[in-house]
Formats: structure tokens, C-alpha cells, sequence
């Protein structure tokens, strides 16, 4: 069962669909949906158990069900083929939206984000979460601050800092929780990036330790024609932390796209 997905818009002109980063919302776009619309009609939804998007449903926690999604949104809004965009969770769901719907894609952005699946321990922590943000709410994932954000942000950026805590405070327990576990059952992505018959842009922030720039330059190799663009002073939010950087990348490659 497809979720009717929350989004907003900007712009007009070719679509461009953005997906956010876990445990966010589209406001990490807020920026782009900006600085973009003068070039493209920007979309950015809230992926379910996000932002404005209803609870998740009982099904099996999947990116595949998320990506089904965003198709369900892509027909409503009759788009036939987009470029299509991910911070993070968001470049996973882009990337079970390529493997599921090639033809539908017209370019592809990954931004802060990797194409490996979890390892052992990896997938464990993310179902050990899941359990706690249950039970703690957001306690259990207001950790998560210092890993989202880069040094730079977090010593010389506070208005950001105090933004993204202000997110991670109002986190609906159901949604990261299945979030985490649909994130667990991932696969590994690199035989869809092979494939991809699309122009790809690839960002990565210098400090982001999440996803760091090795899995970035992974993902430049494995796709037949791919751009990377490094963000300098930012950690793994790049599109918050650094959004002119981000805007201008997206700019000049949607250019060429
Ligand atoms: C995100 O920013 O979406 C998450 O860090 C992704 C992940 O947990 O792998």
C-alpha cells in the first residue's frame, strides 16, 4: 500500500524531485526550493513518517515501499520523468526508485549518501534504535547531532545547529523506527549505479563522516557518467550546512543535464 505523501513546490520548468535525509523532513530543501526555482520546478516531498506525511502503515518496512511512494506522487502530479535527487535516506530511496523505475529518471543527485548496503553491526545498531526511539522518543535520536553536522557547522554555525536540534526534537518515534528498519533491509545499490543511463551529479561535504568521501568517489566510479562535487566545511547535511554550495552545484549541472 502506497502512503499520499505531503510535499511542496517551487518553480516551473523541468521537475525536479528532492528526498530527504533521516530523520528530517523536506526542510532540508528549504534552501534549494529557492535558489532553484528560477530553473526547474522544484518538488520536495516528506517521505512517510516525515514532516507532513502520514505514519508508515503496517507493511514491511522497505525503501522499496517508499520508493513506490514517490511513483504514487510522480502520478498524481502526472510527471512522467524527473531528475531525481537524495540527501542520505533520501539517496537510498532515490536509488530503489532507479533500480524500480529506470525510465522515469532523467538524471540522478546523490547527495551525502552511499551505494554500499549496512554490515552486521551496522544493521543491528539501526534495529537497536528502532526499539529505543519507541520507547525514548526522541531521546533516542538526539545523539544523532554531532554526526549530522561537521565540525565547521558546529563551532562557527549556530543558527544551523540550533535548527537541525529543533528537528530532531520533533521526530515522530513511529516513522524512525521503521525508517531504521526499512534502512537495515537495504541492498547494496552499485549493479543499479552501473546501469544508470543517466547524468549523475555526487555530493559530498569534506567533513561528512557518515558518508564519507570514499563512498562518494565509490559511487562517481560505478556510474557510467557522473560529476562529484566536494562541499567544503560541511559535514553530512550538506544541503543545510552549506546550501549556497549545494544550490550553486545543482545549478550548473542541471545546466548541462
Ligand atoms: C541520513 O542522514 O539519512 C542517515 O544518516 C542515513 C543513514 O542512517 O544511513
Amino acid at each position: 500500500m502506497t502512503v499520499e505523501l505531503a510535499w511542496t513546490e517551487t518553480g516551473s520548468g523541468d521537475p525536479l524531485v528532492l528526498l530527504h535525509a533521516f530523520p528530517l523532513s523536506q526542510q532540508v530543501w528549504a534552501a534549494q526550493r529557492t535558489d532553484l526555482a528560477a530553473q526547474a520546478r522544484v518538488l520536495t516531498p516528506d517521505l512517510r513518517g516525515f514532516g507532513a506525511s502520514p505514519d508508515p502503515g503496517d507493511g514491511p518496512p522497505t525503501l522499496d515501499a517508499m520508493a513506490e511512494d514517490v511513483r504514487d506522487l510522480l502520478d498524481r502530479l502526472a510527471l512522467d520523468r524527473v531528475v531525481l535527487g537524495g540527501l542520505s535516506m533520501g539517496g537510498y530511496v532515490a536509488m530503489a526508485f532507479l533500480r524500480r523505475y529506470p525510465e522515469r529518471v532523467r538524471g540522478l543527485v546523490l547527495v551525502d549518501t552511499k551505494a554500499a548496503a549496512d554490515g552486521d553491526a551496522a544493521r543491528a545498531n539501526r534495529l537497536r534504535v528502532a526499539e529505543a526511539v519507541l520507547e525514548q522518543g526522541a531521546d533516542a535520536v538526539r545523539p544523532m547531532l554531532d554526526a549530522l553536522l561537521g565540525p565547521t557547522t558546529r563551532d562557527s554555525r549556530l543558527h544551523v545547529v540550533e535548527r537541525v536540534s529543533g528537528w530532531l526534537e520533533a521526530v515522530r518515534p513511529a516513522g524512525v523506527a521503521w525508517a531504521q528498519r526499512a534502512m537495515a533491509a537495504r541492498p547494496d545499490s552499485f549493479d543499479v549505479l552501473r546501469t544508470a543511463d543517466v547524468p549523475a551529479l555526487v555530493v559530498v561535504g569534506d567533513e561528512d563522516e557518515l558518508t564519507p568521501m570514499a563512498e562518494a568517489r565509490a559511487m562517481v566510479e560505478a556510474l557510467p557518467d557522473a560529476r562529484l562535487m566536494v562541499v567544503s566545511g560541511s559535514g553530512h547535511l550538506s544541503s543545510v550546512e552549506r546550501p549556497d554550495a549545494v544550490s550553486e552545484a545543482l545549478r550548473g549541472w542541471l545546466d548541462t543535464v
